[in-house]
């Protein structure tokens, strides 16, 4: 479903403590803007918001960003991190929410800032073969991530689409990764720590199977 444009969703995202606007000025920095030396962890594409303000208001001491291109799902992000926060009478000290470009994610992240796990949700599948290099997991992302996610770091890899996790397997391993987990059906995989994404819960109500994998930088 497409979103309509909503103007007034910047000016509302400039407004809110822990948007942040100027993105580029953080390289290599990260844990000061938080102001701690704990975990960073980062969602890239987190659209509405579902997974990051569950996964960050439950976990305290790991600090987390979420990455989105889009102002009209950022402001409902805003959103639903407000609300879980609300819910858990916790203020949203250790969450950063962001709009950028995950292509050019090198200009905002380097190997200062050691990141310990990424988070891919429903990426664009992307199918043409002139368009694969956008994919989120190809190789060419992977190895700008591996700059900065530390080493036996995660990325953690959740799709619908066979066809671009069968690749993704694949980009993983070619890139000096390795698989530590992998199910093609995480429902029935006893795999207990999953949070439902709202792609995740669109397409489960479509009947579809979520394929999902854990990958470590070696
Ligand atoms: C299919 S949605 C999935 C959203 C959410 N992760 C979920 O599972 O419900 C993909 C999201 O990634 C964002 N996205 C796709 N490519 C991107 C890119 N190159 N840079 C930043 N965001 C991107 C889109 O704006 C969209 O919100």
């Amino acid at each position: 479903m497409r979103l309509r444009k909503k103007p007034w969703a910047r000016p509302t995202l400039e407004s809110c403590d822990f948007f942040v606007i100027n993105t580029q000025e953080y390289i290599g920095n990260w844990n000061k803007v938080f102001d701690n030396s704990n975990e960073i962890h980062l969602e890239l594409g987190c659209g509405k918001g579902g997974f990051i303000s569950k996964l960050a208001s439950s976990k305290p001491d790991i600090n987390f960003i979420a990455i989105d291109i889009k102002d009209e799902v950022l402001i409902l992000a805003k959103e639903k991190i407000e609300q879980e926060y609300s819910l858990k009478n916790r203020k949203p000290t250790n969450i950063k929410l962001m709009a950028f470009e995950i292509m050019l994610i090198n200009k905002i992240f380097n190997q200062y800032d050691r990141i310990n796990k990424i988070y891919i949700n429903f990426c664009n599948p992307w199918y043409k073969n002139h368009h694969k290099a956008r994919r989120l997991t190809h190789p060419n992302q992977l190895n700008q991530y591996k700059k900065f996610l530390s080493l036996n770091g995660e990325i953690l890899f959740k799709t619908d689409d066979a066809p671009l996790f069968n690749d993704s397997i694949k980009y993983f391993e070619q890139s000096g990764f390795k698989i530590n987990y992998l199910t093609w059906d995480l429902q029935t995989s006893g795999y207990e720590k999953n949070i439902e994404t709202e792609h995740e819960k669109m397409f489960l109500e479509e009947g579809c199977k979520i394929m999902f994998l854990i990958a470590e930088k070696i």
